[in-house]
């Protein structure tokens, strides 16, 4: 296996991949110029992870110029529990941190255990003390 940047060539095969791990997550923002955006905001910091030519996991990493972000961890079905989601994760911490970021967060939606299970085991808190709130710019 190796793990490598995420590229904008990538994103057809990443796509397909995310319709069956993290479908529910996707939205607008997924969207192949939103990514390239995305990717270029947060140069060389997201990560796939490849096995004999094939994307079998994905982590996109970014920063705001204050904290970490990871979204859309996911490993191919077929794939799972053999540490590729550890890997992706500590390489895109790692990517956060060279950025002089000393803290990662992630959103992880309150009824996927495995994602809970996963953070927890890697070393991610659990926090109680705050919601997320979201606003749509639109609306103004
Ligand atoms: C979460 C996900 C990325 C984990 O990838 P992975 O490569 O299987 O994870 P790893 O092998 O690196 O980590 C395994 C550890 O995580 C935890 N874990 C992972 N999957 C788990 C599951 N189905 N049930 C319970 N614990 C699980 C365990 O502690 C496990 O250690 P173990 O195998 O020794 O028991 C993968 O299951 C996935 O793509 N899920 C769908 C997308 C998703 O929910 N992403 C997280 C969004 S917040």
């Amino acid at each position: 296996m190796i793990i490598r940047e995420m590229k904008i060539e990538d994103y057809e095969e990443v796509y397909k991949m995310w319709q069956i791990t993290t479908k529910r997550a996707l939205s607008k923002a997924d969207e192949k110029p939103q990514m390239e955006r995305y990717l270029k905001h947060n140069c060389g910091m997201s990560q796939v992870a490849v096995i004999d030519g094939k994307i079998v996991g994905t982590v996109l990493a970014g920063h705001d110029g204050r904290r970490g972000f990871i979204h859309h961890m996911a490993v191919a079905p077929e794939y799972r529990r053999r540490r590729i989601g550890h890997a992706l994760a500590e390489t895109a911490i790692k990517k956060i941190g060279e950025q002089g970021i000393d803290k990662t967060h992630i959103f992880c939606y309150q009824n996927n255990e495995t994602g809970q299970s996963f953070w927890r085991d890697f070393g991610f808190k659990k926090r109680d003390d705050v919601f997320v709130y979201s606003f749509d710019n639109d609306k103004l």
